[in-house]
Order: structure tokens, then C-alpha cells, then sequence
């Protein structure tokens, strides 16, 4: 008997000509936490499908239990006890809970149709065992990114998963919200399941997994218990260097006022938001998710315009009614959402970042030419996206690449004001460091940034000043200087206005 639920030996995979994963051997131990490690692209979402049977590898071999198993869909892996939730929610937005967490095999009366009562039923039990608390009425699209991800979960639960997966589960959620994933994630591991977990912050793998492998450019590195490494060596183990400065903040004179915004509203939303953004500064937007943050953002780029208050930008006066408006003005928007606002995943890596832009490019009559290959080109070298060609379909990137075509998209606009919004959500330590390089230069060279971030060492580490938002209001606005991670924590989570024009 082999001491491991789940093994596998040299797993290889291909796409096209090319291979991804080269030989990944690997062993998951009942009742672990075990983290996979590695950069955007390492190979570690592939891994995951291949064991789930999304994929099927081209060599290697997989174990359940001591036997050998080859899954040809997600399906005979589900039956067989594996319950993944991937990087991509996959729930039906007008389908309630307990809809979602049966979709597909909803129990039925003996005439054949669907037995609400035990749907109904099943899935209260469900959640309850889970300890989660949700309306099971309530559609998929009214909920936040944490309930759908406790939906998910109840769905891999009702097929009583020995083996859970989670490819980057935490990267949408408030600190609280990970604090409950933790405390499911142990409660079920303590039960002697199996997990397999997926994260970029560093952080979070200290505090729940039991052991690491790491994965670099598709290739077993090594496997570690999580109390035996540091930081450091996992990043070494990682990225084959140490990363000595992972906010390279460089000092800018602030130039003048590039956008003013004064007592920005929306009805039901947000309310009196003011603050003025200079050439050459970043401003950070701290905040719990759901502060409104993204928003405001929505608001000044046109998505949803204001109900009442004003915009200046360079001194002028402006009423952005929507997003093409506003990129004439000079703004670019990186959304939050790769999925939802940002990709288009069906065209390739050129035909994404140039699509902003695509209007300059048309004005030449021929889209595909030269000028649109050789900008995509240098964008997407600037943000290192990691693909097989810059005609790879975004579709088929990994997470972190999504996200780096996504800001080379809105980086090719050369705005003048840019708005960030959780720039570095799913990007790996590497990147990371890289993307802040990015935006310390850009600072430097005089565009105004406004980034929203839920990471709080990114906060501190990349603005110059920092305005805090709780429920749809303004808190606080700091120096750089006088911000700590403790005032701005209080500042997130309070309603009283202690708003310091600074
Ligand atoms: N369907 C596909 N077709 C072609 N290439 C693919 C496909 N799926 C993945 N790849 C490539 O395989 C490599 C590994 O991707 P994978 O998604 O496994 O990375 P990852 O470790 O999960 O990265 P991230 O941290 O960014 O999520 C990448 O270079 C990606 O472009
Ligand atoms: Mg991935």
C-alpha cells in the first residue's frame, strides 16, 4: 500500500507541438493540504485538469488508491471522489443555489421529473455540513465571488469528493472570506480529505497547507513540508532567483491635478467621493472587496456614469457617458475581472491587446499588419506574457498571462490617466515585482495612476497617497507617510468620516 490517495508519475502533456508539462510526478496524502506551487504558466492549472480529466495526458501514469485510473471527462473523476473548483467560476448566473449544486443530476420523482422537495432538501443538508449560510433561492448572479465559491464546493461535496481541488480560490476574496475558506478547508482535511491547493500568495500557503511541490516551466522541482521552507526558498524554488525588491516605488514630484473628481455619486452605491489624482502619482484605493472601489472606477470610465457630482480632467470639465469617451479623454481602465470585462477568449494575444486601439489601426484599412503584430509584440514582451506565440488564443493562457494581456491591452492605449484595479490579482511574485516596476516607471514618465488593491503591502508599497473606502463612502485619505497597515485596516472597515485633504 502506497501511503498516497492520489499519485502521479510522469505526467506529460502537449498542446499542439508543444509540451507544457514535462514528466510532473506527484503524491497527495489523505487528510494533507497540499500546495502546488509555481509561476504563471509553471503548469499548474494543466496538472490539475489532467488529473480531473479535462485533460488527458500524452505519458504518464495516474493512481487512486494503489490502482490505475485513466479518466476520459470531469465526470468519471467526479464519480470517482475528485471535486475541482477552477481558477474559472463555473455556475449558471440565472439558476438559484441549490439549482447550481445539483445542475445536471437533479433527483427526480419516479415519473421523471424534478423532485424540488428533495433538491430543496439535499442541498440545505449540504451547506449545513459545510457550515455555510446561504438563501438556496437565491440566483447565482446575485451572490458575491465568496458564495459562489461555497456553492462550488457543496457542488464537489455532493459527490462525496475524498480529493478536493482548488486552483486559486482565494485571489476574489476579503480577508474574512479567506478566513472561512481556511476554516472549511481544515474542517475537511481533519475529515481526511485530500486537497490540493492553489495560490500566488505566498502567505496563504504558510497558513494552511502541510506540504508544497513546486512546479517550474512545466517541470517537477520539489516537494517540501510547508514548516520546514521560508518565503525565500519557495520564491527561489520558484523562480530559480531571490526577488529583492518587490515594490520598487520610485520618488516622483507630483505635476499637476490630472483628474478631480468632487462629490462623485451613484445613487444606492456610492456617495460624495472626492479627490484629486496628479500627473506622475499613484494613488492607491484600499478597501474591503465590496467598498465600491470598482465602481467609482466603472463611473469615471464611463461604464456606469454618475448620478450626480463632477469630473475634472486637466482642469477641464467633463461628462464621460461611456468608455470610448473616456479613452479619448486619455484614460485606460484594467478591469478586475479577466474574465467578465477584460478578454475576449475566443481571438488570440495580437487581436486582444490591439482591440482598444483598433480604431487607429482600421483608419489604415488593413487590421492584421505589421504595426498591430509588432505593438502586440512589444506589449506583451513589456508585461512577459508567457505563451507559445503571440497568436495563442487567450482562451488557452494561463490565469496570470490573462491578466498580463490584459493590462498590455490597456497599456497600448498610452493614456495619460490610468486606473488600475487589482492589477496583480493572480500574478506570480516574479511578475509581480515586474508589474510594479511598470507602473513606478510609468509614474515617472508623468501619467497619473489609480490603483485599487486589496492586498494591503501593495498599497503601501506602490502609492503615494492612499484613499480608503467602506461601504460606498470615503474614510480616509493618507500620506504615504503616515499610512500603516493598521490605519488603513481601521479606516476600511469603519463608517465614520475622517476624510484629512491632504
Ligand atoms: N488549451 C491549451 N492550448 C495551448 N496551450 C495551453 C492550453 N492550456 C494551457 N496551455 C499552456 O500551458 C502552459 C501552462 O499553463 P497553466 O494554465 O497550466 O499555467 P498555471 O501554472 O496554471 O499558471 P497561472 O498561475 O497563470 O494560472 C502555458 O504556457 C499555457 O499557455
Ligand atoms: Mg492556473
Amino acid at each position: 500500500m502506497s501511503e498516497y490517495v492520489l499519485e502521479l508519475k510522469n505526467i506529460a502533456k502537449r498542446f499542439g507541438g508543444v509540451e507544457v508539462l514535462h514528466g510532473v510526478s506527484f503524491g497527495l496524502r489523505p487528510g494533507e493540504v497540499h500546495a502546488l506551487l509555481g509561476e504563471n504558466g509553471a503548469g499548474k492549472s494543466t496538472l490539475i485538469k489532467v488529473i480531473t480529466g479535462i485533460h488527458q495526458p500524452d505519458g504518464g501514469e495516474i493512481f487512486l488508491n494503489d490502482k490505475q485510473v485513466h479518466f476520459d471527462d470531469p465526470l468519471q473523476a467526479r464519480l470517482a471522489g475528485i471535486a475541482a473548483i477552477y481558477q474559472e467560476l463555473s455556475l449558471c448566473p440565472d439558476l438559484n443555489v441549490a439549482e447550481n449544486i445539483f445542475l445536471g443530476r437533479q433527483p427526480t420523482t419516479v415519473g421523471g421529473s424534478i423532485n424540488w422537495r428533495k433538491l430543496y432538501s439535499e442541498a440545505d443538508r449540504l451547506l449545513t455540513s459545510l457550515g455555510v449560510h446561504l438563501d438556496l433561492k437565491a440566483k447565482a448572479r446575485s451572490l458575491s465571488i465568496a458564495q459562489m465559491q461555497s456553492v462550488e464546493i457543496a457542488r464537489a461535496f455532493s459527490l462525496n469528493a475524498r480529493i478536493l481541488i482548488m486552483d486559486e480560490p482565494t485571489s476574489s476574496l476579503t480577508l474574512k472570506e479567506v478566513a472561512e475558506l481556511f476554516g472549511l478547508v481544515r474542517r475537511l482535511r481533519d475529515e481526511g480529505t485530500a486537497i490540493i491547493f492553489i495560490s500566488h500568495r505566498l502567505e496563504e500557503l504558510f497558513e494552511v497547507a502541510d506540504r508544497v511541490t513546486v512546479l517550474r516551466d512545466g517541470s517537477y522541482v520539489d516537494t517540501r513540508l510547508v514548516k520546514d521552507v521560508t518565503r525565500d526558498d519557495l520564491v527561489r524554488l520558484m523562480v530559480g532567483r531571490t526577488i529583492s525588491n518587490l515594490f520598487p516605488k520610485q520618488d516622483v514630484k507630483p505635476g499637476e491635478i490630472a483628474l478631480k473628481v468632487e462629490h462623485l455619486s451613484l445613487a444606492g452605491i456610492f456617495e460624495d467621493i472626492n479627490f484629486e489624482l496628479h500627473k506622475g502619482e499613484i494613488l492607491g484605493m484600499a478597501g474591503l472587496v465590496g467598498a465600491g472601489r470598482t465602481d467609482v472606477a466603472r463611473a469615471i470610465f464611463g461604464v456606469v456614469p454618475p448620478t450626480s457630482g463632477t469630473i475634472q480632467i486637466e482642469g477641464r470639465q467633463v461628462e464621460i457617458k461611456s468608455p470610448q469617451q473616456a479613452i479619448s479623454l486619455g484614460l485606460a481602465y484594467v478591469p478586475e475581472d479577466r474574465q467578465l470585462h477584460g478578454l475576449i477568449p475566443a481571438m488570440n494575444i495580437t487581436s486582444n491587446i490591439s482591440l482598444p486601439i483598433l480604431k487607429e489601426y482600421a483608419r489604415r484599412g488593413w487590421l492584421q499588419d505589421k504595426a498591430e503584430r509588432s505593438a502586440a509584440f512589444s506589449a506583451a514582451r513589456q508585461m512577459e506574457v508567457r505563451a507559445n506565440s503571440i497568436w495563442q488564443l487567450a482562451r488557452t493562457l494561463s490565469g496570470g498571462n490573462q491578466q498580463k494581456v490584459v493590462l498590455a491591452k490597456w497599456l497600448s492605449t498610452k493614456p495619460r490617466i490610468l486606473i488600475l484595479d487589482e492589477p496583480t490579482r493572480g500574478i506570480d511574485v516574479g511578475t509581480k515585482a515586474a508589474v510594479h516596476a511598470l507602473m513606478s516607471n510609468l509614474a515617472a514618465e508623468g501619467i497619473a495612476i489609480l490603483m485599487i488593491s486589496s492586498e494591503l503591502p501593495e498599497v503601501l508599497g506602490m502609492s503615494d497617497r492612499i484613499l480608503v473606502m467602506h461601504e460606498g463612502q470615503m474614510t480616509a485619505l493618507f500620506s504615504r507617510a503616515e499610512a500603516t497597515q493598521e490605519k488603513i485596516i481601521s479606516a476600511a472597515t469603519q463608517t465614520i468620516k475622517t476624510v484629512r485633504a491632504l
